[in-house]
């Protein structure tokens, strides 16, 4: 008999002879054979050495075979113990197969007794060994799949509870089997108070019919569904609740598991929306407000060249009643009108400027390049610069994109801000002007810097205020920067300005790339 994996074998026995015999015999089979010559040191000894199969006799001084197999098997269920008896001794026998002994062999001890009762021993162990491995494998993946199990159900439960809508499941009858952290705080109601209650009961009266009726017409939302529906849910102590309200049947297969609600308070929809409306009116207020006092410098603008015209008008107007008009007249009447000329193309500028500034006057919008505009404005402007000693440094980019914008309103902008730097450099300067494009942001930069006297840390707030001059009286209207912010403006874009007093100034504008022409 030739066996494979080496097995261990503890043999305890009281007879010396049997145990040497037994143990040669294992030996020749191929077993690691050890022996015990009492109960006693035979459990300590299985313990110590952990064999695979044990092979005890029944009768034996101090502990017996029955006790040995009993204790053997308290320690470890699992180790096959054989039972050798005398033949009379059958009923011991009967005894140790009751108490799981793999098998019994009668005395003497014959090698092919021992040979199956061996096998069986081992086949058993075996057999045992693979079920419990199968049952462990057979656990842990059952283990696996609950905890798996477990997460999904864990992460489904926590990505309800945190939605910030609120959910409401319920089954085909219409129970309420989920309500959401955001349901209970909408409706001010514990989830224990609803569970179980129907959904109907959770809506103003009226509304439960008309949902149901809207979710199974699949006119908004197709077949089952229901998309952002008005409606009003009835909180604690009979609140009216205002509620979007977006729902699901729940179909598996081909059956109707219920209906999932998604609730959206419309109380704080209505809330931000109020906020709003308040903001536009406040906004409309000081709007209002700004208009008011510039029809107040407008009229005080434009007052006093009207009076003077008038006098002018009126006092024509006598002379010429008188019915002569002499040359010392004539000559007279034509300083008048040039005064009345000027007088009037100061208001028609006012107005004009004013027009540009309120957005009553229309832009023309085409592709410009803000290149092309800078280099015209250096031209058109070059003549004045040469007489006042200022020099001009420009760096224009070639490739700027086209702006979508008014050619002539963005020529007036950046002329605007010419005129002011020529007047801020009355003794002479440098003029630095440069057009780029910033790609990351999608826009086009033109900069405007002077080496002029600077702004007051005073005036700079007030500089694109209308009629905010610092120039003496019949030089500035104070309408240059507003009107260019007021075009910069309608072209989506933005200017700022820097400045210290003595060092100059500079301006800078920004357009976006796709501007499209606003109000
Ligand atoms: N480049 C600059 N350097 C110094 N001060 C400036 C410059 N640009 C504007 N300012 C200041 O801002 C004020 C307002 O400028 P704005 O162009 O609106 O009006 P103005 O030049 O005074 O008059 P207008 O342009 O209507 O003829 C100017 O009076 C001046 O004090
Ligand atoms: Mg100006």
């Amino acid at each position: 008999m030739r066996i494979e994996k080496r097995w261990k074998v503890l043999i305890i026995d009281d007879d010396p002879g049997i145990l040497k015999v037994t143990a040669i015999a294992l030996e020749d089979a191929g077993y690691t054979a050890i022996t015990a010559p009492d109960g006693e040191s035979g459990i300590e000894l299985c313990v110590r050495e952990s064999p695979d199969l044990v092979i005890t006799d029944i009768r034996m001084p101090g502990i017996d075979g029955i006790e040995v197999l009993k204790r053997i098997k308290q320690i470890d269920p699992d180790r096959e113990v054989i039972v050798v008896t005398a033949f009379s001794d059958i009923n011991h026998a009967i005894r140790a197969l009751q108490l799981d002994a793999s098998d019994f062999i009668t005395k003497p001890i014959s090698e092919q007794a021992l040979t199956v009762a061996l096998k069986r021993a081992r086949d058993r162990y075996t057999t045992r060994k693979e079920l419990r491995d199968y049952t462990s494998t057979i656990e842990q993946r059952w283990m696996e799949t609950a905890e798996e199990l477990a997460k999904t159900f864990h992460l489904q439960k926590l990505l309800i509870e945190s939605s910030i809508d609120g959910i409401i499941a319920c089954d085909r009858e219409g129970k309420i089997v989920i309500f959401n952290r955001s349901m209970e705080q909408m409706l001010g109601y514990a989830r224990d108070t609803v569970s179980g209650m129907q959904i109907d009961e959770l809506f103003c009266r009226g509304e439960a019919r008309k949902f149901r009726e809207l979710l199974d017409s699949g006119e908004f939302g197709g077949q089952g569904k229901l998309f952002l529906h008005e409606s009003c849910l009835s909180g604690q102590h009979g609140a009216r609740i205002p509620v979007q309200l977006s729902a699901a049947r729940m179909i598996q297969g081909e059956e109707d598991m219920g209906v999932v609600c998604f609730f959206r308070d419309e109380r704080e929809i209505r809330k931000l929306a109020q906020e709003v409306v308040d903001q536009a009116r406040l906004l409309h207020q000081d709007k209002m407000i700004s208009l008011g006092k510039l029809a107040a410098s407008v009229v005080h603008e434009i007052n006093n060249p009207l009076a003077g015209i008038l006098n002018y008008a009126r006092l024509m107007i006598r002379i010429l009643s008188r019915g002569d008009l002499s040359q010392e007249l004539s000559t007279k009447f034509q300083g008048y009108l040039s005064l009345m000329e000027s007088e009037l193309e100061r208001c028609s500028k006012i107005v004009s400027n004013l027009l540009a500034f309120s957005r009553k006057s229309r832009l023309e919008f085409s592709p410009v390049d803000i290149s092309e505009v800078l280099n015209k404005c250096i031209n058109l402007s070059g003549h004045k610069m040469a007489l006042q000693n200022i020099r001009v440094e420009a760096d224009l980019s070639r490739d700027l994109p086209r702006i979508q914008g008014d050619f002539n309103q963005l020529q007036q902008c950046v002329i605007n801000l010419i005129f002011n730097a020529i007047d801020a450099m009355p003794e002479g300067g440098v003029l630095s002007l440069a057009s780029s494009f910033d790609a990351d942001r999608d826009l086009v930069r033109i900069s405007i810097r002077d080496t002029g006297c600077g702004i007051s840390k005073e005036d700079l707030p007030h500089v694109f205020d209308p009629f905010f001059t610092t120039k003496t009286e019949g030089k500035g209207l104070g309408l240059g920067l507003s009107t260019t912010f007021g075009i910069v403006d309608r072209h989506n874009g933005t200017i700022r300005v820097e400045s210290e007093p003595g060092k100059g100034s500079g301006f800078e504008i920004e357009l976006p790339a796709n501007s499209r022409p606003l109000g």
